[in-house]
């Protein structure tokens, strides 16, 4: 049979190298030179997340990434009028609406966009008219995606975490369901599928297996590999790095 997404889309989100950026205030590790490697390995776009806390990409680096970035920048921001006011003046390609709790280690939910369809069918239009492609941030419930498609997004993003974090099989299968039923009836309503949100090497395949999901945003898993993927070379970097400097002795 053939697949409608032959090879679905992958967005590169690059917050936790920002977040090792932070923990010390240095200037590296640089995440301009972050997104050129991803670019440069099959990222078809890259992500970040900037939230109102500033707690990894900070302003500049939303401003660096629009200039450089050499596919697409999604960023992902919560519904206020200040980042609304950002996104207006930097011009992301996209942008991805969020729910943001200041305490939460990471975006915890979905969007209510069934609750607050005003404010955010005001964002869609003042987005939409500046030309950046808006997608909401959803749980994959009905209700939240007829919803969605009533404020006039184009394009929805499925909340991953409740699969991803499943802690036994028949909870996964059932949550993986859950997401095969939102993501056909957004299709079906004219939206394009997204999903993101705690994917990882193993639980990928089975969500890209659905063939109803364009775009997979995926972060935190991505940066863990490549500590492991990168430390080899990075230690034996230092050690020459020690070995030329001994030579140097004055
Ligand atoms: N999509 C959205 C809307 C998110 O908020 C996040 C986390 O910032 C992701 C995708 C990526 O999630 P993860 O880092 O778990 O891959």
């Amino acid at each position: 049979m053939t697949r409608q997404f032959p090879a679905p889309l992958l967005g590169v989100n690059i917050d936790h190298v920002a977040t090792i950026r932070q923990a010390r205030g240095t200037f590296y590790p640089s995440v301009l030179e972050a997104a050129s490697v991803a670019e440069a390995h099959g990222a078809d776009l890259i992500t970040v997340h900037l939230r109102e806390d500033r707690r990894h990409i900070q302003d500049r680096d939303v401003s660096a990434l629009v200039e450089q970035s050499r596919t697409r920048l999604n960023l992902e921001m919560a519904m206020t009028d200040s980042m609304l006011d950002f996104a207006l003046s930097h011009r992301p390609e996209d942008v991805c609406l969020v729910p943001e709790r200041r305490m939460e280690l990471t975006t915890e939910g979905g969007l209510d966009v069934a609750g607050r369809r005003a404010e955010v069918t005001r964002f869609c239009k003042a987005l939409d008219a500046a030309g950046i492609r808006v997608s909401l941030f959803v749980d994959p419930e009905p209700e939240q995606i007829e919803a969605a498609g009533e404020c006039g997004a184009p394009v929805i993003e499925i909340h991953t975490g409740a699969y991803a974090n499943a802690e036994d099989k028949s909870r996964s299968q059932a949550e993986l369901e859950r997401i095969a039923e939102a993501a056909a009836l957004a299709g079906a309503g004219g939206l394009v599928v997204n999903a993101g949100h705690g994917l990882h090497y193993e639980n990928i395949f089975d969500v890209v297996a659905l063939d109803l999901i364009r775009e997979f945003n995926i972060g935190h898993s991505i940066i863990a590999r490549a500590i492991f993927t990168g430390l080899g070379a990075a230690v034996a970097e230092m050690k020459r790095c020690l070995v030329a400097g001994a030579g140097n002795e004055a």
